[in-house]
């Protein structure tokens, strides 16, 4: 049977923090029931194409799937687990943040067969993450991860975020450290980002933000992978570290495009040559399912040519980079007749390596990755 990952949107935070515009409200509480039973409904519409597949990974995301009570997410997963088909070992992560994680919310999300969980921790600095508008302080990371540990959650992922107002190189690698020392089997190291409408976003047009340059940022990301891979974490995409067997299943299913569907609030599909994505309206959402109809805002269909820009690009994001006898199994035509000109011109310029087997990013294209990235694009 076909496998299918999917994932699961939960936007609700308990306050927005200052970087982020992930769809997320933190003054909608009152919608929580409706729209818990809503996300239910969206999958009974799925159901008939949805039982031609088995479900390899699930991920629910957010917002903060935290934020809500354990018993949402419980009945949702056995709601899952009763009506459709699943395939064996999979891997079902939470996204929670510090501070709105305890010991009866850890139990429940272990009882509903959660086995991976990934923390929101961004940066183990009291300082910075005040500045940054989180709810927590470095206390409440310790204590997330103590308790996620006594339930038995063995596949622990940590966010954290780099080149953030004034942090230094030492505070980025202090707080790897911090996340090395306590035995997480997964880090995601993000580059900060300035999303339009986020209050940075607004403040650093200002000229408010103090924020690394670009040698320094660059400097913080290659002094972190050095440190990681050092420890033992393999470098598998641009911003992820694992353990050896810890990579996030999930994760790579969009680097391979593979089939995925989200639920949920602003949700993006990709199945059966299609990319569609719902609509990020709360409101609309709950109508459009209270009335059974799916709440669908924007469909693309991917012809081959699409299919094979998009399985470049997304490929290059990972540090193993294009197998080229994959690519060939997949499309039925060697990379080299659609792209040989491109790899050769990274090649040189000293952006690609071909080393037979796989193209790869090197680590100068590694900074430079939008570059190579257009040049797939036909
Ligand atoms: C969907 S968010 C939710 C995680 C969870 N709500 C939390 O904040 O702890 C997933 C991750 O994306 C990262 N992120 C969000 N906005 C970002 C930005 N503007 N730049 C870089 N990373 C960002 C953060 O590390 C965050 O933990
Ligand atoms: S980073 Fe997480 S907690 Fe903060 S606003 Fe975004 S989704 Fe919510």
């Amino acid at each position: 049977m076909k496998e299918i990952s999917i994932y699961i949107h939960i936007p609700f935070c308990i306050r927005k923090c200052y970087y982020c515009d992930f769809t997320s409200f933190s003054n909608l509480n009152e919608k929580i029931p409706l729209y818990m039973n809503s996300l239910k409904t969206e999958l009974e519409l799925y159901r008939e194409k949805l039982l031609a597949y088995s479900i390899k990974t699930i991920f629910i995301g957010g917002g903060t799937p935290s934020a809500i009570e354990g018993r949402y997410i419980y009945d949702l997963l056995v709601h899952l687990y009763k009506n459709f088909n699943l395939s064996k070992d999979m891997e079902i992560t939470i996204e929670v943040n510090p501070g709105t994680i305890d010991k009866e919310k850890a139990k429940i999300y272990k009882e509903a067969g959660i086995n991976r969980v990934s923390i929101g921790v961004q940066t183990f600095n009291n300082r910075l993450l005040k500045s940054i508008g989180r709810i927590h302080e470095v206390e409440q990371i310790y204590e997330s991860y103590k308790l996620l540990r006594k339930e038995k959650i063995e596949n622990i992922n940590m966010d954290l975020i780099f080149g953030l107002p004034n942090q230094t190189l030492e505070d980025v690698l202090f707080s790897i450290e911090e996340a090395i020392r306590l035995g997480v089997e997964h880090i995601s190291h993000y580059s900060l980002i300035l999303e339009e409408g986020t209050q940075f976003y607004n403040l650093n047009k200002k000229g408010k933000l103090n924020l690394p340059d670009e040698d320094e940022e660059r400097l913080m990301y290659h002094k972190a992978t050095e440190y990681l891979v050092e420890k033992g974490y393999s470098h598998y995409e641009i911003s992820n570290y694992a353990l050896p067997g810890f990579e996030c299943r999930h994760n790579l299913v969009y680097w391979d495009l593979l089939p995925y569907l989200g639920i949920g609030l602003g949700s993006h599909s990709y199945m059966e040559n299609k990319r569609f994505f719902n609509t990020s309206n709360i409101l609309d959402y709950i109508e459009k399912l209270g009335s059974k109809l799916l709440p669908i805002e924007g469909e693309e269909i991917i012809n081959k040519s699409t299919e094979i820009e998009e399985y470049c690009i997304l490929g290059l994001r990972k540090i193993k980079g294009i197998d080229k006898n994959e690519f060939k199994k997949r499309f039925n035509v060697e990379i080299e007749d659609i792209y040989g000109d491109v790899i050769n011109k990274h090649i040189k310029n000293g952006l690609i390596i071909d080393d037979g087997r796989s193209i790869m990013l090197t680590k100068k294209g590694l900074d430079l990755s939008n570059l190579v990235e257009v040049d797939f694009l036909k």
